[in-house]
């Protein structure tokens, strides 16, 4: 059995449809599982046992992983995050788990610019050293998540920044979930660490200038400082300050480290990872 941790999120929903998709059964986790029952297709609820699963409580997670061989370990960012994950592979010891697949993030290391990253290089380190195969995805920027930007690019046409020219290896979360069933279905692909980025990097720029021509109208990209940066991201568009500062890190990293694609994605699937121009296209009625 596969158990499926954060089945109602972004990667672990796309784990769990590839999955489906291929025919393989799974557990799915969730706080409210009564809600993730309730939003799954046909194809995924057929293949799927829902169960409740709360991070925060090991006990319910060893509950959650009784007679699982493989686990796929996604969590949300937050303050609690590698506490979760670390009762997560305590439970997954107690129960026997052959194999995790842990959803990591670029920069993973133990003096990472990036907080979040320095939380994930603490929890991969705990995997390896648990004696559980381990296999780490370590996913780009989330194309998805620009979605969150379309309302704002709707209103004043204006993507903020703080990259500069630098560019950023969007991903298709789609990609994540195909990539992630595919070394949960083949042992032989387990193991490894696979960063998963589109097939081309995008600066800002290039970004506002595909989105303008799907759109018919011009979208400007303002660049800003680091702080101004975080000070929109709180003051005009809302966020947490926790997950500004993210932003930014993740902007920063980009500026520091040249980000170019990979190549895991077409090792582990044999096919050409999802476009970002396909993906703006097809949510293009979003960004009006
Ligand atoms: N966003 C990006 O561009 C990006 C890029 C690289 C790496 N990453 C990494 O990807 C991971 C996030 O993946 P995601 O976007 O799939 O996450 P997500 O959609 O924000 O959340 C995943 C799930 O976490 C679960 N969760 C939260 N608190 C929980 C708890 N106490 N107990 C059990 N489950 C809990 C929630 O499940 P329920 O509500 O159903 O319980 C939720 O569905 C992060 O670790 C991040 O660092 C993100």
């Amino acid at each position: 059995m596969i158990v499926i941790m954060g089945a109602g999120g972004a990667t672990g929903g796309a784990t769990l449809r590839s999955l489906a998709a291929l025919g393989a059964p799974s557990r799915a986790l969730s706080r409210d599982p009564a809600r993730l029952a309730s939003v799954l297709d046909e194809q995924t609820a057929a293949r799927t046992e829902v169960h409740p699963g709360e991070a925060a409580d090991p006990q319910s997670l060893r509950a959650a992983f009784r007679g699982a061989h493989q686990l796929f370990l996604t969590m949300a960012n937050g303050p609690h995050q590698v506490r979760y994950e670390l009762n997560a592979i305590e439970a997954a010891v107690d129960c026997g788990v052959e194999h995790v697949v842990k959803v990591s993030a670029p920069a993973a290391e133990p003096d990472s610019p990036v907080a979040v990253s320095r939380g994930h290089h603490l929890v991969e380190e705990r995997l390896r050293s648990s004696g559980i195969t381990t296999t780490v995805l370590r996913p780009y920027a989330f194309m998805q998540k620009l979605l969150l930007l379309a309302p704002g690019i709707a209103a004043a046409g204006v993507v903020h920044g703080a990259m500069g020219r630098a560019r950023c290896n969007y991903v298709d979360v789609r990609d994540i979930g195909d990539a992630a069933a595919r070394v949960l279905t083949r042992p032989e692909l387990a193991g490894g660490t696979y960063p998963l980025t589109g097939g081309r990097a995008y600066s800002h720029a290039e970004l506002t200038a595909l989105l303008g021509g799907l759109l018919g109208r011009p979208i400007r990209h303002l660049d800003l400082s680091p702080s101004e940066l975080h000070a929109h991201l709180v003051g005009r568009a809302g966020m947490p300050g926790w997950l500004a500062t993210h932003v930014v890190e993740i902007q920063q990293l980009a500026v520091d480290r040249e980000e170019t694609p990979d190549d895991a994605f077409l090792r582990l699937t044999g096919r050409a990872p999802r476009t970002l121009e396909a993906f703006l296209r097809e949510n293009v009625h979003r960004f009006r």
